[in-house]
């Protein structure tokens, strides 16, 4: 299948299924224990049904939207995925530059593979960066010194990781948790580094730096010795008060991701957060936790109106998108979507997943009977 015939965003999870080693697309494609809240995002999306209204003039649709003072194409940004540039060479940069060219916003993760300089330095327009609190706090003061530095526009501070999820589909594939495949998972590692493959990460003869954390990680280069150095150096003590002294420590907005319950809503809105991302991490974390979809409306009846709120996990096509619109949110991240198209045709397929996603915004609002992204609310759902 090429490009051309990639209909929809499940397309290029095929794609990237055939040409990822097998334990990275396991990686991607996967989420926590048995993958039941990894289905319920996709399912409570999907089973949310739309209104239909006719003759409305949608001759013109708008979808144009200002979120942390910055004009977008669309309100839609691309999650923090970490790892991604082991999806293609210099995975994040492609991505990036996708995005910059759809105007709209490309939030990097802590742990890429490609540096925050690196990234700033592709492009025109500021990017977002990802924090995980790790327990060096010097570090973590270094990175975000070096993220305003280089015109970072927004800190998205992911809350929902202070140990990692377990992920039964990882240990099976050698990835995690199973020392007797450690010898497999080096194998498949130095296959993906091969020059001349799709996801050679290579750059001047180190193939597998992480990086913003080159440095904290030292000598240790395989995947292996980075999850191990994750269960180490995250900060399970992660509490409030942090997010009081990230909040003094910077100064743009701040947005706090992995957010599920009202009253922790309320609390980081308490603590002067500007946005919240409601997010599962992409089913990734706590297995057996709410949909996205059904976390929203408690969390927008709750503070609504006091920050911007942001929804992800499941999102696979345009209309999902003016789903999570209509129950609250004001703009939605994806994560696989980009992820399995930078994997399937790099910077092209990410620009194909964007444009495809805004195709399918338009005709789900003309046939919703809405012109601009501020019109869509409960009354774009049948149960309203
Ligand atoms: C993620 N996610 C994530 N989140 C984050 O804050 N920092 C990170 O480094 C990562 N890494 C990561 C890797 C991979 C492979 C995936 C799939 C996800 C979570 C991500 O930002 C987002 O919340 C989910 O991906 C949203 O769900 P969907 O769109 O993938 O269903």
């Amino acid at each position: 299948m090429s490009r051309a015939i990639a209909a929809a965003v499940r397309d290029y999870r095929e794609l990237a299924r055939r040409r990822l080693p097998h334990f990275l697309f396991e990686y991607i494609d996967g989420g926590a224990y048995d993958e039941i809240t990894l289905r319920r995002n996709i399912e409570d999306l999907q089973a949310i049904a739309l209104r239909q209204r006719i003759l409305c003039d949608v001759s013109r649709i708008d979808l144009t939207t200002r979120l942390f003072g910055q004009d977008m194409a669309m309100p839609i940004g691309l999650a923090p995925v970490g790892l991604a540039g082991m999806n293609a060479r210099r995975g994040e940069v492609q991505a990036a530059r996708a995005a910059e060219a759809a105007k709209v916003p490309f939030c990097l993760s802590t742990v890429s593979l490609c540096a925050m300089d690196e990234v700033a330095g592709a492009l025109k327009r500021p990017f977002w960066f990802q924090l995980y609190l790790i327990k060096d706090r010097g570090f973590v003061r270094d990175m975000l010194a070096k993220a305003k530095a280089l015109g970072c526009s927004a800190l998205v501070f992911t809350v929902d990781l202070p140990t990692p999820g377990a992920r039964y589909r990882d240990v099976r594939s050698g990835l995690t948790g199973a020392p007797g495949l450690a010898g497999e998972v080096r194998r498949a590692w130095q296959i993906a580094h091969k020059p001349g493959w799709a996801w050679d990460v290579g750059v001047n003869g180190r193939p597998h730096q992480l990086g913003n954390i080159a440095s904290a990680l030292g000598a240790k280069s395989s995947l292996r010795d980075f999850l191990g150095w994750i269960g180490q150096n995250f900060d399970a003590s992660a509490n409030w008060r942090d997010l009081e002294q990230i909040r003094q420590a910077w100064d743009g907005p701040l947005i706090v991701k992995g957010i599920l319950d009202p009253g922790d809503a309320v609390r980081a809105a308490d603590l002067g957060a500007d946005g919240i991302v409601v997010s599962n991490h992409g089913g990734r974390q706590l297995d057996g936790v709410l949909s996205s979809a059904r976390a929203l409306p408690p969390i927008t009846e709750a503070v609504g109106g006091r920050l911007t709120i942001l929804a992800d996990g499941g999102v696979r096509s345009g209309l999902d998108v003016v789903r999570l619109l209509a129950l609250g949110a004001q703009g939605v991240l994806i994560g696989r979507a980009w992820a399995y198209a930078l994997a399937g045709a790099g910077q092209a397929g990410v620009s194909h997943v964007l444009s495809l996603m805004a195709a399918e915004m338009r005709v789900a609002m003309a046939l919703t009977g809405v012109t601009k992204i501020n019109e869509i609310d409960r009354s774009s759902l049948a149960e309203g």
